[in-house]
């Protein structure tokens, strides 16, 4: 089922566990990640970089490809197709295109630049049934060609993006895209604290989901994060699993180059990293509730 994240994060927001928003690359990831969530009976959010979507062909293919597969594999749980990190033109592209979520990044804005573009979409998706997530501070490393330095959230800024109406907000709290390096001092629960003091009951947004220890992740939930986004954790499995099939050499026996043997344990292992994630999350078995 196609939906807005709106209602699904209110519910986490209230029930105390976060959703996970898992990056799709192609057909395989998309598959194993609607899967996993309807077999976890867990609600899920498909984010989509515009580079991914590019790599996809585009977003019109992406949405066409997700609502076929929601159909075809009876995928009954709440699944919000989602631009991740988006521009402000890849934003009106995603709503053209019939995805059921957006994000604006516009932390690279001056606040009110960020502000006045925010407002706008905020409009846009209330009319069109869509859900939106903004952005303040910025989320350090670099993603799908996004940049940013990591500078902590202001929280009266976020404030005033939150009051706009926003769905959600991903504020900047010294969290990082893709591996953390080993001299990372840890997420500022301070700068969550205030953050989520300052607006309220909005559901916070964690992006740089992989690699933050898991004791991280509980208490991230606990201050008022609803959403946590996870890519490279994906890719990490997909790879090395790829890789123990080739280096077994498994792809030379028998018909072990046919694609659809190929990529199956790339398949499995995201699976299995989905799994992990909405077990630590808590996502598991509240679709249905
Ligand atoms: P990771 O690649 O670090 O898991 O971050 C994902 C993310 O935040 C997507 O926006």
């Amino acid at each position: 089922m196609l939906v807005s994240a709106k209602e699904m994060l209110q519910k986490a927001k209230a029930g105390h566990y976060a959703v996970g928003q898992f990056n799709i690359n192609n057909l395989e990831w998309t598959k194993s990640i609607l899967l996993t969530a309807q077999e976890m009976d867990s609600p899920v959010i498909l984010g989509v970089s515009e580079g991914a979507g590019k790599y996809m062909c585009g977003f019109k293919t992406v949405s066409a490809m997700v609502k076929a597969m929601i159909e075809e594999l009876n995928i009954t749980v709440p699944v919000a197709l989602h631009l991740d990190h988006g521009t402000y033109e890849g934003c009106y592209k995603c709503i053209e295109a019939g995805f059921s979520s957006i994000m604006f990044d516009g932390s690279s804005y001056p606040i009110d630049e960020n502000v006045a573009k925010t407002k706008e979409l905020v409009k846009i998706c209330a009319e069109k049934g869509m859900s939106l997530e903004a952005e303040v501070g910025s989320i350090g490393g670099e993603e799908d060609g996004v940049v940013g330095m990591g500078e902590c959230a202001d929280p009266d800024e976020c404030k005033a993006i939150a009051d706009l109406g926003v769905d959600m907000l991903a504020a900047g709290i010294g969290n990082i895209h893709g591996k953390y390096p080993a001299n990372w001092p840890g997420l500022s629960f301070e700068t969550l604290a205030a953050v989520q003091e300052k607006t309220g009951e909005m559901p916070l947004v964690l992006h740089g989901g992989t690699g933050i220890p898991d004791d991280m992740i509980k208490k991230a939930i606990n201050l008022g994060v609803a959403k946590i986004n996870v890519n490279t954790e994906c890719q990490l499995s997909f790879a090395a699993a790829t890789r123990k099939y080739i280096e077994e050499g498994k792809d030379l026996q028998g018909k072990g180059y046919d694609p659809r043997k190929l990529l199956a344990p790339g398949a499995e292992a995201i699976k299995a990293t989905v799994r992990e994630k909405i077990e630590l999350f808590g996502s598991a078995g509240k679709a249905s509730e």
